[in-house]
């Protein structure tokens, strides 16, 4: 290994991070919108794992806290903007669940930068994109998951 080699690879572990961030979408607005970003060949990095829910408001904080104890870097939640759920106010629910989840990180030691509630449509396979790479964005700048070893 050539000394520029050496000081490259030392330089660069938190630029080489590509952190694990777990993506719950909806079924109806943000998993739609996550498959409208594929269909139209819009890129985005390979950092996350989506899992379809039927809605926000169903997602148990004890599966956010889970999936972050296990190492998962970050924990992106997607719903449907407010006024579009399909079950009402279940992305309502959600969002009144921050709070509570925000407490539960605290008691853990991980930083609430972790997990964010966004809300994506249908329509908005760009936005989809745009919440995907603030997301990586800012995992990276937390770093890796204290929980990963
Ligand atoms: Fe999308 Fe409820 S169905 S948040």
């Amino acid at each position: 290994m050539t000394e520029s080699q050496t000081s490259t690879t030392e330089g660069s572990a938190t630029e080489t991070f590509e952190p694990l961030i777990i993506t719950f979408c909806c079924n109806w607005c943000s998993y739609a919108g996550a498959d409208l970003a594929g269909t139209s060949r819009l890129q985005y990095p390979e950092n996350i794992r989506i899992i379809r829910v039927m809605c926000s408001g169903m997602v148990h904080p004890n599966l956010i806290i889970e999936a972050l104890s296990k190492g998962a870097d970050g924990v992106l939640m997607l719903g449907c903007h407010p006024g579009d759920c399909h079950y009402l106010d279940g992305n309502l629910r959600a969002q009144a669940r921050v709070e509570a989840i925000e407490l539960l990180l605290d008691d853990l030691g991980i930083e609430r930068e972790r997990f964010r509630l966004e809300w994506v449509s249908a329509a908005e396979g760009p936005r989809f994109v745009e919440v995907i790479k603030g997301m990586i964005k800012q995992i990276k700048e937390v770093g890796p998951s204290p929980y990963k070893q």
